[in-house]
């Protein structure tokens, strides 16, 4: 049976940027267990977002680790500036990098908790060969790119197939909310990110108390 702890990461993409210290504030206190920060370059991904100067201030607003999910080419280029500028645990594509363990083995040298990512369309069999070097996998449950889109339910069947394989930590991201949260926790995730679901919300403590609820 899988006793590990549930976790909730909020999405900060759908956050309110122009008072994102009041919004990181709103989740930290509604017992959230992670910062969840998407990067993207307008390359890897259609949109384009924030890098490491905005993660330093991010860093400075919470005591909570940051969970940074890179959706860039190449990331091996820049994790040293993502490291030092505060992230905590930091998650690659295996789409995007020419050289998956040599990026897995830099995150990991830099003393961060390493995660591997994969687009819906990607097949689980090509993080396979990465499941013993990293602590996290975190499934895309909508195209990587926007918060608000609508999850993807075959996606469910990616969790499912992986649980028994592997024994670190597996994340959900994309259209997570109390029902598509539950279905996910059923078949063995134990990190949800949500955006939307959350900072839609007024009350961010009471959804996020449910969003427990839902998938504990
Ligand atoms: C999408 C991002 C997600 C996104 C989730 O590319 O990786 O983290 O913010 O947002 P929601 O929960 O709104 O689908
Ligand atoms: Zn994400």
């Amino acid at each position: 049976m899988n006793t590990r702890k549930k976790l909730i990461a909020p999405s900060i993409l759908s956050a309110d940027f122009s008072r994102l210290r009041d919004e990181i504030s709103a989740v930290d206190q509604g017992n959230c267990d992670l910062i969840h920060v998407d990067v993207m370059d307008g390359h890897f991904v259609p949109n384009l977002t924030i890098g490491p100067p905005v993660i330093r201030w991010i860093r400075k607003a919470t005591k909570l680790p940051l969970d940074v999910h890179l959706m860039i080419e190449e990331p091996i280029r820049s994790l040293k500036e993502f490291r030092e500028a505060g992230s905590d645990w930091i998650t690659i594509h295996v789409e995007a990098c020419r050289d998956v363990r040599k990026t897995i083995a830099e995150v990991r040298a830099l003393g961060a908790k390493s995660g591997i990512s994969l687009r819906p369309k990607t097949d689980l069999s090509l993080v396979e060969p990465y499941l013993s070097l990293v602590d996290l996998v975190l499934i895309m449950t909508v195209e990587p790119g926007f918060g608000g889109q609508v999850f993807i339910p075959e996606m469910l069947a990616k969790v499912r197939t992986l649980r028994p394989r592997f024994d670190g930590l597996i994340s959900v991201d994309g259209g997570i909310n109390l029902e598509t949260g539950r279905q996910a926790a059923q078949e063995g995730a134990d990190v949800f990110v949500a955006g939307s679901a959350i900072f839609r919300e007024r009350d961010r403590k009471a959804y996020i108390s449910q969003l427990r609820q839902a998938i504990s």
